[in-house]
């Protein structure tokens, strides 16, 4: 059976050197990013296809059993995007109107607009200074009698200071729930992300280190929290409601809550599975390529690489975010990320902090002022090209226009003239 035109956009010719067909119009330019996806993916899509059953079903409860043990908890429920697994989170610890919910301004949209779905308000959070992810003590300073949760954000698959902010939110009577959106398969001190709080929101988006397009799983070890998402992704009508039109399923069904409509359908779950089997060998090349843009471009002084990881944890490298000096150079950000795509490379800005942004502004009343790390990282950050397609000789090309900017931008090198 053909696949239909929706699956065969994102399908891969595999023929055709493991690029995309949306990026084969222009073979110099090295995209910012490219799905992996080769037959593993589009055998398994076909055979949920051939079996005549779509939506969520034994695919997707294979694929939670499967995504549960790779990361150790006891539970994960996979659910259409990494918001929806955000808005489950919050549902599970009971949000209310009023409620006041910690989160890094350093983050996307997703993880603080959440909150507003239950009528909470999201606080917006500094960074760590010369980091990206939340900084605990900043967080602490903005806790009132309203607060309940922090959300931290593991940002590019750089684990926070979660030991840090689990004391914190004993000591505070505060609910952890992780945004992971970046961070499969981190490990902070040992132990995998997924594992270390009340809930752990992971996306499977099309950019994320695997990916179903678009979805998202939920872990927690906490029994309740579990049995309560997987009632309420479903409509609040009970944990086995897809079942109802299998040979085994009945016909009868009982509404017991008001709930959302948040499942994976099996579909994309088989496209997770496939990803997931391949997430190490993802991970090992991420890393490769980490590590060779860190060996070569650290000793360039107008750049700064990206904070590593702390002793027994490990970095997903999602994303690899430099920083540039500035005062170092005759260039910005915006003309750097210019330059780069006139040398036929794609970069991206990791975030524009949210209180940059509209709404956060002009109903939170925040400030620039208020958040000096943030705007700090924000304003030097620039994310090069991570990905496993991604071939070393494109990741030379990348370091080689880089430094070759840089060295025609250098300050010094002009007041020398
Ligand atoms: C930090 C962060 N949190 C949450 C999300 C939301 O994930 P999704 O797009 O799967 O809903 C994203 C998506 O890019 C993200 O980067």
């Amino acid at each position: 059976m053909k696949l239909p035109k929706f699956l065969a956009n994102v399908a891969l010719d595999r023929r055709s050197d493991c690029e995309p067909k949306q990026f084969m119009t222009d073979h110099s330019f090295i995209p910012f990013h490219r799905p992996s996806l080769g037959k593993e993916e589009s055998e398994a899509v076909q055979r949920v296809l051939d079996s005549g059953w779509l939506t969520t079903g034994p695919v997707t409860i294979e694929f939670e059993k499967q995504f549960a043990a790779y990361v150790g908890c006891k539970h994960a429920l996979a659910l259409n995007s990494g918001t929806a697994a955000l808005q489950l989170a919050l549902d599970c610890i009971g949000l209310r109107p009023g409620d006041e919910v910690l989160v890094p301004t350093y983050t996307f949209t997703a993880t603080a607009e959440v909150v507003t779905y239950f009528g909470g308000r999201p606080v917006l959070c500094d960074s760590v200074a010369g980091g990206f992810n939340i900084d605990p003590a900043d967080a602490e300073r903005r806790i009132t009698d309203r607060t309940r949760a922090i959300i931290p954000v593991h940002v590019a698959g750089e684990a926070c200071e979660m030991d840090a902010l689990h004391e914190l939110a004993r000591r505070r009577n505060l609910r952890v729930i992780e945004d992971a959106a970046h961070s499969l398969p981190t490990q902070y001190r040992g132990r995998r992300v997924g594992t270390l709080s009340d809930l752990t929101a992971f996306s499977l988006y099309a950019t994320k280190t695997i990916t179903t397009g678009e979805g998202g799983v939920l872990t927690t070890n906490d029994d309740r929290f579990a049995e309560r998402a997987a009632l309420m992704r479903l409509h609040g009508i009970g944990r086995d409601a897809w079942n109802r039109y299998s040979s085994e399923g009945s016909w009868f069904y009982q509404v017991t809550e008001a709930g959302y409509k948040l499942n994976l359908c099996d579909i994309l779950s088989a496209l997770g599975a496939a990803q997931l089997k391949k997430c190490d060998a993802f991970w090992k090349r991420r890393c490769e390529i980490a590590d060779l843009y860190r060996e070569r471009l650290q000793g360039v002084e107008e750049l700064e690489m990206p904070p590593l990881p702390g002793p027994g944890s490990t970095h997903a490298w999602h994303l690899f975010i430099l920083r540039l000096r500035p005062e170092m150079l005759d260039i910005d950000r915006k003309q750097m990320i210019e330059e780069l795509k006139k040398a036929g490379i794609g970069t991206s800005v990791h975030f524009i902090p949210l209180h940059r942004h509209p709404y956060y502004r002009d109903h939170y009343g925040c400030t620039p002022e208020d958040f000096p790390n943030a705007e700090d990282a924000y304003s030097r950050c620039l994310s090069l090209p991570v990905y496993p397609d991604l071939k070393d000789a494109e990741a030379e090309r990348v370091i080689s226009a880089v430094t070759q900017i840089v060295s025609r931008s250098r300050k010094s090198k002009l007041v020398s003239l």
